[in-house]
């Protein structure tokens, strides 16, 4: 499908002016393509750093609203929860997660009714925050049990929707759980409640950071091969999709963003589905420290945002979502 001979065809032509590139540019990033991932820690006006992600912050509950003020400024349609539990919280199973005061709940709850529908809120499902191990489900000699994680995945879900949650996030990489999350909600009066199923999350290290975000880095023991996928696989997340299309999945995330791009591409040209990317902790602290070392300069970011929009995904999680009229500009 190539047209044209050199000398009559010079691509470089329409490559000349800055708005010649701005008339052909075949993807565009929106403020509407992002979703912020939020961290809550408990206590009183509390705005902590993260020590392994420059310029990302811990929250307390009290200091939400300025930022939901600034995602709202920014016109970001969605923000996505996700709780640092106090150690002593913790347990091996996860109890905390059922917990109707804990972070999560009290987050959903102060948002909701301050803003109503004006932002969504997404949350992830999935037992690694309360745990005392660090791993998504229950535990038997190392390995993660399914079905019994998905009873306890079930209450997680229908207690978030109660609080207001607007998308359910499972990210547990259990067998079976959309469909009967899908059920328990709709059993329950929640109908309308949307599911976004990480259909495809590698077994990755570039989840580093976020679980010092979380409290769960130095707890964990092992890996989680056992569920998350083996990056070697791509056949393997169409058959993962497929399911979680049949079982009620409105939406699919593939997750990490940047090695995992020909996944992308693929899910989307096969099922037509709104598929989300998550450009997770360890790209962008990668990125970010890069840039703070002056190393690559800021435009490195923008970069790494449109190759997901190039891939065709509908939307990105990025650490980089509050700051993206500057990085858009
Ligand atoms: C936990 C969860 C993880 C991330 C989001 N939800 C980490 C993990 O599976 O260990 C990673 C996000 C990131 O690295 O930015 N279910």
């Amino acid at each position: 499908m190539i047209t044209g001979n050199f000398p009559n065809l010079r691509l470089r032509r329409s490559r000349k002016n800055d708005w010649s590139r701005r008339l052909i540019a075949e993807n565009n990033l929106t403020p509407n393509d992002f979703i912020l991932p939020l961290f809550l820690i408990d206590g009183k006006n509390k705005k902590q750093s993260i020590n392994s992600m420059p310029g990302v912050h811990r929250y307390s509950v009290d200091r939400l609203s300025s930022v939901v003020d600034k995602a709202l400024k920014l016109k970001l349609p969605m923000i996505a929860l996700f709780p640092y539990t106090n150690k002593k919280h913790k347990d091996k199973f996860g109890t905390e997660a059922l917990n109707e005061d804990n972070l999560v709940c009290k987050a959903l709850q102060l948002i909701k009714k301050r803003y109503q529908n004006e932002i969504g809120i997404m949350c992830d499902v999935a037992l690694d925050p309360y745990t005392s191990h660090g791993q998504d489900g229950l535990v038997n000699n190392r390995y993660v049990l399914n079905d019994e994680t998905v009873e306890i995945l079930i209450k997680q879900s229908l207690l978030q929707a109660e609080m207001g949650c607007d998308v359910i996030a499972p990210s547990d990489m259990m067998d079976g759980r959309i469909g009967k999350i899908r059920k328990s909600l709709d059993k329950n009066g929640f109908k309308m409640t949307q599911i976004l199923s990480y259909a495809i999350k590698y077994a990755s290290s570039f989840y580093g950071p976020f679980r010092d975000a979380v409290g769960s880095k130095n707890i964990l023991k092992g890996n989680k091969k056992n569920y998350q996928m083996d990056f070697r696989n791509s056949d393997e997340a169409l058959r993962e999709v497929a399911l979680d299309i049949k079982e009620g999945a409105d939406m699919v995330m593939v997750k990490p963003g940047m090695p995992y791009l020909d996944i992308i591409k693929s899910v989307k040209e096969k099922f037509k589905i709104p598929v989300f990317a998550y450009q997770v902790s360890g790209e962008y602290t990668l990125i970010s420290n890069a840039i703070d070392k002056g190393f690559v300069n800021n435009n490195a970011i923008l970069e790494s945002l449109i190759s997901f929009k190039r891939s065709g995904a509908n939307a990105i999680v990025s650490y980089y979502a509050d700051r993206i009229d500057k990085i858009l500009d």
